[in-house]
C-alpha cells in the first residue's frame, strides 16, 4: 500500500515545507513516484519548486468536486503537486459544515493514491479543519521541530491531538529535529531531552544550514541548489532512513546506451580520458541495482552530481551518465 504521510506541527517556521520538499525529492531521485499535497494556503511548496501557479489546485477538487487527477501539476520528474490556494481560508468554513467534514481529503485522494508510492501532505501551522483531514488521511506522520524549547513543549500538545484524531500515536513514525547548531550548547542540550523523552522516534538532526534556507528562492531542492551542502547530506540521510522504515527499494532501470563510448586508450595518440569523477564522493542516495561495465565486465562505481547519477570503471575508464530522476512515466 502507498504511504500517505503527513508532514505536521503546530508550529510555524520550523522546518516542515523544508522537509517535504526535500525529502520527496530525494526519494523521487531514487525512482519513487510521488504526490504531494499543499494543504498549507501559503502555497511554499510549489513555490520551493519554481512551479508557477497552476489553474487547478486542492480548491478544485474540495469545493468544486473535480477529480483530483484533473487538478495535479508536474513539479519534477516522479513528483506531482496538488498545489495549494489562498481560497482555501475561506473554504474551509464550508468544508466543516459537510457531514463528513475530516475525511473530505482522504476521499477526495483515494481514486489516485495508487498510482503514487508516496503521498506527502505538508501541513500548516495552525489546527485548522485541512490539517485535521491531513492527519485522517495518513497512514503515517512525521514531525519536524526545531531544537527551541517551546518548540518541544509544543511536542506535548501535538502528541495529544495525534492520539485524539487517530485514536493512538501508533502513526507518529518520526520527530526530526531540525536547525541543529553544533556550535549552540542549547542545540545539543534539547537534542538530549528529545531523545530521552521520545527514544527511537528521534532521527539524526537536520544541521542549519544557509543553504537550505536560500534554495526556495531559486525555486531548487537541495539536491538541485547544492548537492555537496551539510542540507543535502542531511536529508539524503534522513530518506535512506525513511526507505528502510518503509521498504523501499530503489528503482532499478533498464542500461542505457553509453553516452560516452570510451574505450581504453590504446595508444600514445588517443585523445586524454575526460577527467574522471573522485571516488572518494560518497553517493547522496544508494541507487539503483549494480550495474557492470559493458566494455571490461567489472562493476561500475556511481556518484551522484547536481543531479545526475555518474557511472564510471576504475579499470578502464568507461563512463556514462544519467539524470539521477529514475523517470518512470
Ligand atoms: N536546516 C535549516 N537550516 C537553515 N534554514 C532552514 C532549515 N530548515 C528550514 N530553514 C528555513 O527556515 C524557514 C522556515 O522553514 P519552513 O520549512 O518553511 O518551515 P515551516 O514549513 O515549518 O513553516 C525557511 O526560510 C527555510 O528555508
Ligand atoms: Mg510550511
Amino acid at each position: 500500500m502507498p504511504r500517505v504521510i503527513a508532514i505536521t506541527n503546530f508550529k510555524g517556521g520550523i522546518g516542515k515545507t523544508t522537509t517535504t520538499v526535500n525529502v520527496a525529492a530525494g526519494f523521487a531521485l531514487k525512482g519513487a513516484r510521488i504526490l504531494i499535497v499543499d494543504a498549507d494556503v501559503q502555497s511554499n511548496v510549489r513555490i520551493s519548486f519554481g512551479v508557477e501557479e497552476p489553474r487547478r489546485n486542492l480548491y478544485d477538487v474540495l469545493i468544486s468536486n473535480k477529480p483530483v487527477a484533473d487538478c495535479l501539476t508536474p513539479a519534477r520528474p516522479n513528483i506531482d503537486l496538488l498545489a495549494s490556494s489562498d481560497d482555501l481560508v475561506a473554504a474551509q468554513s464550508e468544508i466543516s459544515r459537510r457531514p463528513d467534514w475530516g475525511r473530505v481529503l482522504e476521499t477526495a485522494l483515494r481514486p489516485v493514491v495508487r498510482h503514487y508510492d508516496f503521498v506527502f501532505i505538508d501541513c500548516s501551522a495552525s489546527m485548522n479543519v485541512l490539517n485535521l483531514n491531513a492527519l485522517m488521511a495518513a497512514s503515517d506522520i512525521l514531525v519536524p521541530t526545531a531544537l527551541e524549547h517551546l518548540a518541544i513543549e509544543g511536542l506535548k500538545q501535538l502528541g495529544r491531538n495525534i492520539s485524539r484524531i487517530k485514536g493512538t500515536m501508533g502513526s507518529l513514525r518520526m520527530i526530526v529535529p531540525t536547525m541543529f547548531d553544533a556550535r549552540n550548547r542549547q542545540s545539543h542540550v534539547l537534542l538530549t531531552t528529545l531523545r530521552e523523552t521520545y527514544g527511537a522516534l528521534v532521527t539524526e538532526p537536520i544541521r542549519i544550514n544557509v543553504r537550505l534556507s536560500e534554495a526556495p528562492a531559486h525555486g531548487k531542492t537541495i539536491y538541485e541548489y547544492d548537492p555537496r551542502s551539510n542540507g543535502a547530506t542531511d536529508y539524503a540521510a534522513l530518506v535512506e532512513k525513511l526507505s528502510v522504515m518503509f521498504g523501499f527499494k530503489p528503482v532499478a532501470r533498464p542500461a542505457e546506451a553509453p553516452a560516452v563510448a570510451a574505450k581504453p586508450a590504446a595508444s600514445p595518440a588517443a585523445p586524454a580520458p575526460s577527467p574522471q569523477p573522485q571516488p572518494t564522493e560518497r553517493p547522496l542516495f544508494s541507487g539503483p541495482a549494480r550495474q557492470d561495465c559493458p566494455h571490461c565486465g567489472q562493476p561500475l562505481e556511481q556518484i551522484m552530481l547536481a543531479g545526475y547519477r555518474v557511472y564510471f570503471c576504475d579499470n578502464c575508464k568507461f563512463k556514462r551518465q544519467e539524470l539521477a530522476s529514475g523517470l518512470r512515466r
